[in-house]
């Protein structure tokens, strides 16, 4: 596993933007994993920047979806694919053709992460996975606990993940959902590269975990350790523990 500290947020930003745009100048129809959370919004800036000055053509590009709440319509503006169709297809001027993720409306939701697991595969796989970390050290919605070896499935939100998530749904749990389908560790470890972006001192516990605990599943991104091309790039807040 590869750790680079940067200054703050927006360098790391700049750092895996570009490891982006290289990619896609190698390989333009590569299948970019994504993830939501505040910590990407400045890799998402600093990357359709680059697209609109021309310095990477993103045009052939692909983009799969990490994790996804059950229950929220579609085009609820926080279901994750409102999101990342704002944070990231319409900025680098990708069409939902380009898009894949999961189907947190469908009636058999085992049956639509089986699928999801499986198309991920079938396009090819994932060549460069964006993580962030929730403060418990979840990455997608794998929990603490989870199985090192899942695949897509079903989760249920620890209680701490939606009082971090309610700042989304207007400050109010209520309205954050129970339910997600998440890609499973074992399936996140299936992607080429994964690159890990945490910011700020709340994240130092767990990046402390992730990187110089054991390989545990209560520390689902400590998972990362067993990725032969794990990057994790963290600011000074979030290094402070290491
Ligand atoms: C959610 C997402 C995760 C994300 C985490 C951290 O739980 N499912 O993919 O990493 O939030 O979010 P933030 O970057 O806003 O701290």
């Amino acid at each position: 596993m590869e750790v680079v500290i940067v200054p703050d947020a927006e360098a790391g930003g700049a750092l895996i933007a570009e490891a982006m745009a290289e990619l896609f100048r190698r390989k333009p129809e590569a299948l970019l994993g994504v993830a939501t959370g505040s910590t990407p919004l400045p890799i998402y800036t600093a990357l359709a920047r680059q697209v609109r000055s021309g310095a990477v053509d993103a045009s052939r590009a692909r983009v799969a979806q990490l994790d996804e709440y059950v229950g929220l319509p579609a085009e609820h503006p926080e279901s994750y694919r409102s999101v990342l169709r704002r944070e990231v297809l319409e900025p680098l001027g990708l069409g939902l053709d380009a898009f894949m993720g999961p189907d947190g409306t469908a009636e058999d939701v085992a049956g639509a992460c089986e699928a999801y697991d499986r198309a991920l595969t079938e396009a090819g796989g994932v060549d460069l996975q964006l993580l962030g970390i929730g403060t418990d050290g979840h990455i997608g919605f794998n929990e603490p606990c989870s199985s090192l070896a899942s695949r897509t499935r079903i989760k249920t939100l620890t209680e701490q993940t939606r009082i971090d998530n309610a700042r989304f749904f207007d400050g109010d749990i209520e309205q954050v959902p129970h339910h997600v389908i998440t890609q499973g560790i074992g399936t996140i470890l299936e992607a080429r590269h994964l690159v890990l972006l945490a910011t700020g001192e709340g994240k130092a516990d767990a990046v402390a975990a992730t990187v110089e605990g054991p390989v545990a599943a209560v520390c689902p991104a400590s998972a990362l350790q067993l990725h032969p091309h794990a990057t994790v790039v963290v600011d000074e807040g979030a290094a402070s523990k290491l």
